[in-house]
């Protein structure tokens, strides 16, 4: 069926599904998902938080072509923006754009600055300093005796260590900023709350960026200070809010990807052992884990620029999409049995690190920290296991990127 939903949109808002949708079992995606891939894979939903339509994509091919597709465009301060989050219109239309909502040329020309921070030679100098990490973790935990909450032993001190060392961001304020952060992440918190986080975290990254303006470190914020300085991209706010998007990407992301496989493999210990004995295993299991969960599901938003075609749908210019690579990771297209956690399988063509132009920029150093922290915690806690049975776990749910909240563990 062609459909273009402008003319109709206002008549028929109230049987478009509400989104986001709700899992109805931790391990995986909405079920609504499936039904829509097969009858009606580019459709209309209305966004739960301000009743506006989207469209939503949920076949892998077609998640790809939207994000492949120059004619689509990730900024936030377009009308018909698939906004997630209460945004105060006023707030919205003041703040900076960072670079996952920049469109060309000024995304390229700032993602082009940042590349050489994330090859993957320079992720793999980071080994030796996240090994080292995460056995000062594991040491704390073995020193306490469980049980622990894995999430504030290791999942979450881990790449929030990581990430404030590569940019440059005292670790010791790592309460606060993370707490801003959670708050950022939440779709369920109020615009004045919202708004709230994003000035405490911005106050304090401009004070910081100040600093390194005048006396720059061996870190990310200070070499970027000093190439756009020689190559003008970026004007001080530009810098903050970089800094902003690294700190919270990097460090959210990982540590909800570490709860949730740790968690996932224990439920499945016939796989786990399988990694334990042959660690060759482990970088396949970490690609399976990312496309089982793909956490940042709704996370790839987008405005069509013109009238695009997607399979026989088409979407008018102006009209928000959101590609939803969940849905897109757990196409039996693409992936046989998608919704069975197979560590063996083939995984890495998932989308969970998005794809296009704005394709996760951290991916390497995730992967990185993923295999150290699994490879490490099974090897040195062979008995670990769940503290608290499963279905008393509260998952986040009411978040843009998902996870656990807290997960118990002893040994
Ligand atoms: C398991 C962990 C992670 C997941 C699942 C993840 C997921 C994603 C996804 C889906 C996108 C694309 C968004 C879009 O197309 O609109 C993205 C972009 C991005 N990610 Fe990650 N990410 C992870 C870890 C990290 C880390 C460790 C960093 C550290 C710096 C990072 C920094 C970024 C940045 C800066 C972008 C924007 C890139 C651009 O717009 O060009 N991410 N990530």
């Amino acid at each position: 069926m062609t459909q273009s939903a402008e003319g109709t949109r206002d008549e028929v808002a109230e049987q478009h599904p509400a989104f986001p949708m709700v899992r109805t079992c931790p391990f995986a995606p909405p079920q609504e998902y499936a039904k829509l891939r097969e009858t009606e894979p580019v459709s209309r939903a209305t966004l739960k938080v301000n009743g506006k339509p989207t469209w939503l994509v949920t076949k892998h091919e077609h998640v790809k072509e939207v994000l492949g597709d120059a004619r689509v465009s990730s900024n936030l301060k377009l009308p018909g923006y698939p906004h997630q989050f209460h945004i105060p219109e006023e707030m919205l239309q003041s703040v900076r754009l960072m670079l996952l909502s920049m469109d060309p040329p000024h995304h390229t020309d700032q993602r082009r600055m940042l590349i050489p921070e994330f090859t993957a030679r320079r992720v793999r100098e980071m080994r030796p300093r996240i090994q080292e990490i995460v056995d000062e973790r594991i040491d704390a935990m073995l020193a306490s005796g469980g049980p622990v909450d894995l999430v504030t032993a290791l999942a979450l001190p881990v790449p929030s260590l990581v990430i404030c060392e590569l940019i440059g961001v005292p670790y010791e304020d790592h309460n606060q900023f993370e707490e801003w952060s959670a708050l950022m992440m939440n779709r369920d918190i109020s615009q004045e709350e919202y708004g709230a986080a994003v000035a405490g975290l911005d106050r304090y990254l401009d004070q910081l960026v100040t600093t390194k303006e005048n006396a720059p470190g061996d870190d990310l914020i200070s070499r970027f200070i000093e190439k756009n300085r020689a190559e003008p991209v970026a004007d001080h706010t530009d810098i903050v809010t970089m800094a902003r998007l690294m700190l919270v990407g990097g460090h959210e992301t990982s540590a909800n990807m570490i709860a949730l496989g740790v968690l996932a493999l224990l439920e499945h210990p016939e796989q786990l052992d399988a990694v334990k004995n042959d660690a060759a295993l482990l970088p396949r299991a970490i690609e399976e884990l990312l496309r089982f969960f793909s956490i940042s599901d709704s996370g790839t938003a987008r405005v069509a620029l013109e009238d695009i075609e997607v399979g026989t749908t088409t979407i008018r210019a102006g009209e928000g999409i959101l590609a939803l690579n969940n849905a897109a990771n757990h196409d039996e297209a693409v992936f046989h049995d998608p919704d069975t956690l197979d560590i063996r399988r083939e995984a890495r063509n998932h989308l969970a690190f998005g794809y296009g132009i704005h394709q996760c920029i951290g991916q390497n150093l995730a992967r990185l920290e993923l295999e150290i922290v699994y490879g490490t915690l099974f090897r040195r806690i062979p008995g670990l296991r769940l503290a608290a049975p499963l279905d008393e776990l509260q998952f986040k749910d009411d978040a843009m990127v998902y996870g656990v909240y807290e997960l118990p563990v002893t040994w």
